[in-house]
């Protein structure tokens, strides 16, 4: 996902191509700017949320004439889209900016700028102690970019890390970084309200407001339009999106949102993330059964198996609550897919939690997880109310025991799937292959599959399956 691999700008004639994502980051071609534009360079880390706010970050910019390129060496700008979720995400990108300061000694008038959660984190920190960054600049802050820009050629050293309780970029239509003109994330709603003891978000990406519902139709349709056949909508939990229309007093949650993006057209797939248990109802699942172009996938992080140790992380749901919404799934959509995310080895955890979280993981046969060891961040909840008190090397041993286990399970799922036909869009060429397309069916599993004459990306096809491995599944067109 990063654009450091120094590729290349051609056939590009004006501005307006200049920063359509898609044409401008053609692969394979010369490189070469072109006079009197101005060129950004963004690398974005941690979530999809990130990822999304780069491309308003790039509308925004090409606003005042700067043009994308994924070369730094030839950029005016170099920003980076920062995560502060784990400390390793941070270290990650104090590295990058020693890479960025080598770039910075060769092209003296260049700016450099630091995004998102860790500037909204360390705010004016980062002025005093990297003398190499000229904008810091918070999640909510966008908007004031120019300004910041123009101050910073003047010689100036800006920030601004105001957080909002109304801003949503629902005007801003995102410039699509890294497309591949099939798939795009559109961001629903911003920040978080939920207290999860171990979590930064709240305090970077500041109180949760949901975004006008149509808006994101709007956003969704004009995709549609342009040939994109999937939308992702994006929350930190999608599930208590809620909008109340000042004017009509009508209200819209996200099942309601849900029905109104799938209604777009029939083509045009809807997946979501992420679902919290505590608010995922059962009027969603039914809407997803409900329309075929639902995609039939949920992201329900569970963290712990343990209710002890979820009450510890403020989850508000317990071991038995969680099993219950997982009821509720495998009743109203049984071909439901089931991801999560996991956190090993916080405060106190005891091998008897441990063995909980374990066994949580194998009752919901998750199809895939994400999981990680807690890593204790500053100002949290936890980091002021308990003790970092599992020794590293058992977070580690924990860790490998869940991503074992989940390999063998998702392993399973997907043998399971040796046999059947899935519709899948087509995403792109293979990245073995340039023989084969992958795609995902609507459980979200990647399918690899040779090419056929007159397909390509954006076709919907039907591939039986006839191989599978813990990531992927083998099949051919039928
Ligand atoms: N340590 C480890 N993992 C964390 N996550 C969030 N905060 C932390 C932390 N301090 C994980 C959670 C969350 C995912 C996005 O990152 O599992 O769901
Ligand atoms: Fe996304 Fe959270 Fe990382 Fe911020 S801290 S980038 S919200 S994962």
């Amino acid at each position: 996902m990063l654009y450091d691999n120094n590729p290349t700008i051609e056939g590009v004639k004006t501005m307006d191509e200049a920063i359509q994502g898609s044409v401008f980051f053609k692969e394979n071609t010369a490189t070469g700017t072109i006079p009197g534009i101005k060129y950004f360079y963004i690398e974005s880390y941690g979530c999809q949320m990130n990822f999304s706010d780069s491309e308003i970050v790039a509308s925004i910019l090409g606003d005042v004439g700067y043009a994308p390129t994924r070369n730094m060496e030839e950029s005016d700008l170099i920003l980076v889209n920062t995560c502060s979720i784990r400390e390793k995400a941070e270290e990650t990108v104090r590295k990058r900016l020693k890479i960025f300061e080598l770039i910075k000694k060769r092209r003296p008038g260049m700016k450099v700028g630091v995004l998102g959660c860790m500037a909204e984190r360390l705010k004016k920190q980062w002025l005093e102690e990297e003398k190499l960054v000229d904008l810091v600049v918070g999640p909510d802050a966008y908007r004031d970019l120019p300004n910041l820009i123009g101050a910073a050629e003047e010689g100036g050293r800006m920030i601004n890390v105001l957080l909002s309780r109304e801003e949503t970029y629902a005007d801003i239509s995102p410039v699509r970084l890294e497309s591949n003109g099939v798939t795009a994330f559109i961001s629903i709603m911003r920040g978080c309200d939920n207290m999860c003891s171990f979590c930064v978000v709240p305090f970077t990406r500041g109180r949760e407001r949901s975004r006008d519902p149509y808006s994101v139709v709007a956003e969704a349709n004009d995709l549609f339009q342009k040939g994109y056949r999937e939308v992702t909508l994006l929350g930190q939990n999608v599930d208590s999106y809620k909008w109340n229309n000042p004017e009509t007093n009508e209200h819209t949650d996200f099942g309601d949102l849900l029905a109104m993006t799938a209604a777009v057209h029939p083509d045009l797939r809807v997946r979501f993330s992420t679902s919290h248990p505590k608010d995922m109802t059962d009027k969603v699942l039914h809407t997803m059964a409900a329309h075929d172009n639902i995609c039939k996938y949920i992201h329900l992080p569970v963290q712990s198996g343990s209710s002890r140790i979820l009450e510890m992380m403020n989850r508000t749901y317990d071991r038995a609550w969680y099993m219950n919404r997982m009821d509720s799934i495998r009743r109203i959509l049984p071909d439901a897919a089931v991801s999560s995310d996991i956190i090993t080895g916080f405060c106190s955890e005891t091998e008897v939690d441990h063995q909980d979280t374990l066994s949580i993981i194998e009752w919901s046969g998750y199809c895939m997880s994400y999981m990680f060891s807690y890593s204790e961040r500053p100002g949290t909840l936890a980091a002021r109310k308990y003790p970092d008190d599992v020794p590293e090397d058992t977070k580690k041993r924990r860790l490998t025991e869940v991503i074992n286990l989940q390999r063998s399970i998702s392993l399973n799922c997907n043998r399971k799937d040796i046999g059947k036909t899935f519709r899948v869009l087509i995403e792109r060429d293979s990245s073995k292959s340039s023989a084969e397309f992958c795609g995902r069916n609507s459980q979200n599993s990647m399918c690899v599959f040779p090419k056929k004459a007159g397909l390509k990306p954006g076709d919907y096809v039907n591939v039986k399956i006839f191989d599978a491995n813990s990531a992927t599944l083998l099949g051919e067109i039928v």
